[in-house]
């Protein structure tokens, strides 16, 4: 059974990829992780392709890594399946992904969640970092991106009690973008997806690339970053077109050169 299903045919320049494990709450085993990955490098490489929305099931997105394939591993065994190194090549993406999330995001669900670059979450969808409970901690980037999404007191909260917030919790704390009613979850992030689309994807790709760096340097590096990024768009068709179409007074057509 394929763990991770794609769809690129129903929204022209919009990838669907779903999670599909439901029995297991999308509990993220080392074959979803391998699947999600492959899904997404080569959707990254897809000219066709200009934004992802990634989703679960309105049950869960994903309940965390799989408890049952780690419970009786020991530390050296888990060196050297090294199971977080497809998250690595997933934080390379660089295409927008755009979480919908419903449900249980918890542990490893949660720090994908995470992963992605805007969070859209349903008025069900309960976050959390439990792996306390289970005597362990977060293993996929909890510690650290949460901290830097809502800060230490919120984050030390649900990692050392494992205590799950609330959709409108997330929404207060600035983890989600967005809550809406579940039937509109997935609704609301390909229509966010569709107007990334939109865009020029050189200057998607380079913004993307610029935002992350906030995450990994010093404010004036990071600054520095930024600059050089503007100034290269200016090397784009893209750039032309989209001011010109401005001074013009029509919409512009974004061809990616
Ligand atoms: N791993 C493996 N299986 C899981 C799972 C997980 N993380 N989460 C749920 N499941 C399985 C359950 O074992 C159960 O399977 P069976 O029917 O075979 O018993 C099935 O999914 C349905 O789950 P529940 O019956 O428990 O459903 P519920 O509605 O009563 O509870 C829940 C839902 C609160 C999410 C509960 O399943 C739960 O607490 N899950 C574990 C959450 C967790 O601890 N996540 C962190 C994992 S560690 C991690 O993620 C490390 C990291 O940093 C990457």
């Amino acid at each position: 059974m394929e763990l991770v299903k794609v769809t690129t045919e129903y929204q022209p320049a919009v990838a669907l990829v779903e999670l599909n494990r439901p029995k297991e709450l999308n509990a993220l085993n080392l074959q979803v992780m391998r699947e999600l990955r492959d899904a997404l490098v080569k959707l990254d490489s897809d000219a066709e392709v200009r934004a992802i929305v990634l989703t679960g099931n309105n049950k869960a997105f994903a309940a965390g890594a799989d408890i049952k394939e780690m419970a009786n591993q020991g530390a050296i065994e888990m060196l050297k399946i090294d199971q977080f190194k497809t998250w690595d090549q997933i934080k390379k993406i660089q295409k927008p992904i755009i979480a919908a999330v419903s449900g249980f995001a918890l542990g490893g669900g949660c720090e994908l969640a995470m992963c992605c670059d805007i969070i859209v979450a349903s008025e069900s969808a309960k976050f959390g970092q439990p792996e306390i409970k289970i005597g362990v901690m977060p293993g996929a980037g909890g510690t650290q991106r949460l901290t830097r999404a809502i800060g230490k007191s919120r984050t030390m909260e649900m990692v050392l009690t494992g205590r799950f917030i609330s959709a409108e919790e997330a929404l207060q704390f600035g983890l989600v973008s967005k809550v809406v009613p579940v039937e509109c979850c997935l609704q609301e992030a390909t229509k966010i997806a569709l107007t990334i689309a939109d865009m020029s994807p050189i200057a998607v790709r380079l913004a993307k690339e610029s935002v992350n760096k906030a995450f990994e340097t010093h404010l004036d590096q990071g600054l520095h970053y930024e600059r050089k990024n503007f100034y290269l768009l200016f090397a784009s068709e893209d750039q032309k077109e989209g001011m010109t179409a401005f001074i013009e007074k029509r919409d512009p057509d974004f061809k990616g050169n």
